[in-house]
Parts: structure tokens; sequence; C-alpha cells
């Protein structure tokens, strides 16, 4: 696991993008998995602005809400559409997305980790945080060992996404169907990226607390290549800092970023 601070979220959006770039540009078939939130945001529009061929891009997202149609405006299917796939010139059978208002929920599971394994498996896992610090919508206990499956949200990411609901808390859904940590650790490489000071308690204690389930983030320590990229108001309560910028510094395979002004 590596750590990189970026003075900024700007930088830090910019550095994700170029290391998707690139890993796009030296495989023109990799399999994506994707995240919403606000987070990503920016690093979506970044990866429009840039317009690289998906001609042969496959993407599998982390989630979705239960009981939301895909084409209400709050799904992640809108979403996804809204900021990237609308954008790119990805082949829709090549977008994988859960369905949250599939019939059977527990075979749209299945399906979908069975679609995983169908392409190859995942190269390249994009994660953010939640403040329950769930990955994807992982909530605490969620097993190491979990696949893709429904969970019931805390009452914490509730509040944190209700603003992306109106503001209104019981606007959103209760559940959701998310692939599963274990479904997570087994993509090739998981990029972290973190941005904000609301993050930086829940951000530490994946990082540098102890593993558990009761922050479901802190599995990424299990994975043999993540690359955990923040901003340095996330950063704020981490306590290994002066490594992680002796890390970026020296490491060869960083020395083609340095340019943006990480450490
Ligand atoms: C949602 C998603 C998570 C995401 C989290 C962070 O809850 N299910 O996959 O990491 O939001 O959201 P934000 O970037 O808005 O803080």
């Amino acid at each position: 696991m590596e750590v990189v601070i970026c003075p900024n979220s700007e930088r830090a959006e910019a550095l994700v993008a170029e290391i998707l770039f690139k890993r796009i540009q030296a495989k023109p078939d990799i399999v994506l998995g994707l995240a919403t939130g606000r987070t990503m945001e920016k690093l979506y529009a970044k990866l429009v602005e840039y317009q690289l061929n998906y001609s042969e891009v496959s993407t599998f997202n982390l989630d979705e809400y239960i009981g939301l149609e895909r084409i209400d405006p709050h799904s992640y299917w809108h979403y996804m559409h809204q900021h990237l796939f609308n954008h790119i010139n990805i082949e829709i059978e090549n977008i994988h997305m859960l369905d949250g208002s599939a019939k059977d929920l527990k075979q749209a599971a299945r399906d979908f980790e069975w679609e995983i394994k169908a392409a190859g498996g995942i190269d390249i896992q994009l994660l953010g945080i939640g403040r329950s610090g769930h990955i994807g919508f992982n909530e605490p206990l969620s097993s190491f060992a979990s696949r893709t499956r429904e969970k019931t949200l805390t009452k914490t990411t509730l509040e944190q996404n209700a603003s992306m609901f109106g503001g209104n808390l019981h606007a959103v859904p209760k559940r959701a169907l998310t692939m599963g940590v274990g479904t997570i650790l087994e993509a090739r490489e998981l990029i972290l990226l973190v941005t904000g000071h609301e993050k930086a308690e829940i951000l530490a204690n994946a990082v540098e607390g102890p593993m558990s389930s009761v922050v479901s983030a802190s599995a990424v320590q299990l994975h043999p290549n993540c690359k955990i990229i923040v901003d340095r108001d996330a950063a704020k309560q981490l306590e290994n800092v002066e490594y992680y910028q002796s890390m970026f510094e020296n490491d060869p395979d960083w020395e083609e970023y340095r340019a943006f002004g990480c450490a």
C-alpha cells in the first residue's frame, strides 16, 4: 500500500486521471472498476476532457441503490451516464452496473459476480471512502470475504448522501446492492481517492488503524497493489506523512508522476 499526498484536490484528481490514462493506453481492452460520489465528479470530468479511446474498455460499477429505476436521476446508473458514459465512446454492452430495481436482487448480485469473472476480472478498481468507512456500500461489519450482495445503509451514510437527494434524508434509499469487500480485493490494482478534511479521521483509521470489518476500507491493507491518493486536507490525521513523502520522492515507479507536485 502506498499513500501519496497531493497539495490540493485538483492535483489528486489529476494524478488519478493520469494513472488511468496510462493504464488505458497500455491496455486498450482494460476492465475498469468505477465508483460514484462527489469525489469522483471532477475526476470523470478530466477523463472526458482527454477523450481517450474507450471502444474496447469494459467497466463495472461498485454499487447501486435498491428501489430506484435506472432512469431515476438519483440512481448511480444516471450519475455514471451524466458524468462519464454519455461523453466517451464506450460500447453500451461493455458497461456493467448493478440494477437496484431488479425483481430478484440475489440473482442480480450473482450475475454481476459472474460477469466480472467472464470479463477476466477487474484490472484497476477506483474507490472512494464514505464517512462510515465504507468502500462501495460495504457498511461496518461487512466481511472481508463478502461478495456482491444487498446491504442496509448506516445513518451516517444516509446523512452523507442526503445532499444528493435535495437534502432530504428520508428520500435516500435505505438499502443498496454492492460489490463485496472480497470482490473488490480481487481487482488487480486498487486506487483509493480521498479528498477533503471531513474524511481525515476515517482515512487515518482505514490506512493506519487496525484492520477491522468495523472500517471496511481498512481491508485495502490486505491488497498487494493499492495506491491511496489524497489531498492535504484528507491527510491531516495521518501519522507517517514523512515516510509517505519519502516513498513518493524515492520510489522509481513514481518518477514519471513527480511533476504533479505530490509527495
Ligand atoms: C457513496 C458510494 C461510495 C463512495 C462514497 C463517497 O456512498 N457508495 O462508493 O465512495 O459515496 O462519497 P463522496 O465522494 O460523495 O464523499
